[in-house]
C-alpha cells in the first residue's frame, strides 16, 4: 500500500496497521472500556445534517482564522499526543514541520518523545505545550519555565486525565514504555522489520519533557501507571488559577465537557477551552465532544475561545464544528495514522486532504470564509441544538 493510495482516514489507518507492531497500533487506535465514546465522537457528526445555500459566488475560499491569539491558515490543528517517535522515528519533528508548512498549530505533549525546544526550532509557527499537572511541583514549575523560555505561545493544561483511563487493549498487549524486547516483543519486532530498524536507529527512548524526573532505565512503565503515580489527583481550580497567573499568556484547558466548567475557566482567566473527551480514551460513556459543543459555546460567550477535538475525520466534520462556534478543531488519530504510515509526508498528505475537503464543502455550502459558517445551516436528527 502506498501513500498515494490513501484518500481518507480509513486508508491511513490501514496503512499504519501494516507498518506498526500490534501493541503500538492498538495504543493509538484504542480507547477506554468498551470504546463507546470513541465511536460516538465520530457518529455524532453523522447525526447532524448540512443545509447548503446556493448561488453565492464562491470562487475564492479563505480558510484562515484567529484563535488563542494565533493566526492560522487552516481552522484545524494537530492536537498534542504522546510518544510520537514510537509511531514513526521522526515523531514530533515530522508533525512540527508539516504543521509549519500548512500554517497551523501543533502540540507537544508532556509525554512527547522530542523536546519542546527542538520542536520550536523546527517550527516557528504557533506551538502548543500540553501540560499534565504532576505531584512533583518542582517538575511543574520547571516545565512552565522551559515552555516560556522556548517561546511556546499556548499553554494547554489537560484536565480530563486525573487518573488513567481503562485501556483494555493496552492491558492485553502489555503496551508499556519504553517498548521492551521481551519474548512477546521479539515476534512483534520480527513481524515489522522496517519499523524495528528505525526504532533502534533512533537510539535510546527518551521523554525529554520528564527528563531527570522519570528514570527510563529502571524498567517499562505503563501509561496508566504514569497517570496514576505521577499526576496529582488533588488538582483543583485554585491550582489552575495559580498556573494561569504564572503563565500570563494564552492558557487553555483541554478536556472541558460542561458549561459550568467553561464558565469557571473564564472566571479564573483562562483564554480558551478545548471541548474534548481525550478521543474516548479516558471516561467511557462521556458524551461526544461535538454534541457538547453548542452548550459550551453558549456558556463561553465572548469570554473564551472554544476549540474542540474528538472523532474528526472529514472536512465536513470540521465545517460542522466551526458552524456551531468552535474557533478551531483539533485532530488526533487523523494525523497519527499518516505519521505512522509515512512520517512527515504522511502528515502533510492528511492536512492537504482535509484542506481540500473543507474548501470543497465550504463552496458547496455557499460560504467563502469561516465567519460565514452558522448554526442556522445545521439540522440535528435527534432534535438537538441547531
Ligand atoms: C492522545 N491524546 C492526548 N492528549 C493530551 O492532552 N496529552 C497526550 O499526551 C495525549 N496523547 C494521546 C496519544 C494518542 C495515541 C491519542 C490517540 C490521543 C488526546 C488527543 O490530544 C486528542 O484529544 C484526541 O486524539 C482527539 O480524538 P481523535 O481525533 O483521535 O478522535
Amino acid at each position: 500500500m502506498r501513500l498515494q493510495d490513501c484518500h481518507n482516514f480509513h486508508d491511513f489507518r490501514r496503512m499504519a496497521r501494516r507498518r506498526l507492531p500490534g501493541p503500538i497500533f492498538n495504543y493509538i487506535d484504542g480507547a477506554a472500556d468498551d470504546e463507546v465514546t470513541y465511536r460516538r465522537n465520530t457518529a455524532a457528526f453523522e447525526e447532524c445534517d448540512l443545509v447548503p445555500n446556493v448561488l453565492r459566488g464562491v470562487r475564492e475560499v479563505d480558510l484562515s482564522t484567529t484563535v488563542l491569539g494565533q493566526t492560522l491558515q487552516l481552522p484545524f490543528y494537530c492536537s498534542p499526543t504522546a510518544l510520537q517517535r514510537l509511531f514513526h522515528h521522526d515523531g514530533e519533528r515530522a508533525v512540527a514541520a508539516a504543521a509549519a508548512k500548512y500554517g497551523t498549530m501543533f502540540g507537544v505533549s508532556s509525554l512527547g518523545t522530542t523536546s519542546l525546544e527542538e520542536a520550536r526550532r523546527i517550527s516557528t509557527g504557533p506551538q502548543i505545550y500540553q501540560f499534565y499537572f504532576h505531584k512533583d511541583r518542582e517538575l511543574n514549575r520547571e516545565m512552565m519555565a522551559r515552555a516560556k523560555q522556548a517561546g511556546v505561545q499556548v499553554m494547554m493544561l489537560t484536565v480530563d486525565s486525573i487518573t488513567g483511563g481503562n485501556r483494555e487493549r493496552d492491558k492485553r498487549t502489555g503496551f508499556a514504555i519504553p517498548f521492551r524486547l521481551n519474548a512477546a516483543g521479539v515476534s512483534q519486532f520480527a513481524a515489522k522489520p522496517s519499523w524495528a530498524v528505525n526504532y533502534f536507529r533512533q537510539g535510546a527512548f527518551r521523554l525529554p519533557q520528564l527528563e531527570n524526573h522519570v528514570d527510563m532505565g529502571r524498567g517499562a512503565m505503563s501509561i496508566s501507571h504514569y497517570f496514576s503515580e505521577m499526576l496529582d489527583p488533588s488538582m483543583n481550580w485554585d491550582d489552575v488559577a495559580a498556573m494561569v497567573r504564572d503563565w500570563d499568556g494564552q492558557f487553555c484547558l483541554k478536556g472541558v465537557m460542561s458549561a459550568e466548567d467553561a464558565k469557571q475557566a473564564a472566571s479564573i482567566g483562562c483564554t480558551g477551552v478545548v471541548v474534548s473527551n481525550h478521543g474516548g480514551r479516558q471516561l467511557d460513556g462521556s458524551r461526544s465532544s461535538f454534541d457538547q459543543l453548542a452548550e459550551i459555546v453558549d456558556a463561553a460567550g465572548d469570554r473564551l475561545d472554544v476549540l474542540m477535538d474528538g472523532g474528526v475525520q472529514r472536512g465536513t466534520h470540521v465545517l460542522k464544528a466551526l458552524s456551531l462556534g468552535a474557533k478551531a478543531v483539533g485532530v488526533g488519530r487523523y494525523y497519527l495514522f499518516p505519521l505512522a504510515a509515512a512520517g512527515q509526508e504522511g502528515v502533510e498528505r492528511a492536512l492537504e486532504l482535509m484542506r481540500h475537503e473543507l474548501e470543497r464543502a465550504m463552496k458547496l455550502m455557499g460560504c467563502t470564509s469561516i465567519a460565514q459558517l452558522r448554526p442556522e445551516n445545521l439540522r440535528f436528527r435527534s432534535g438537538g441544538v441547531g
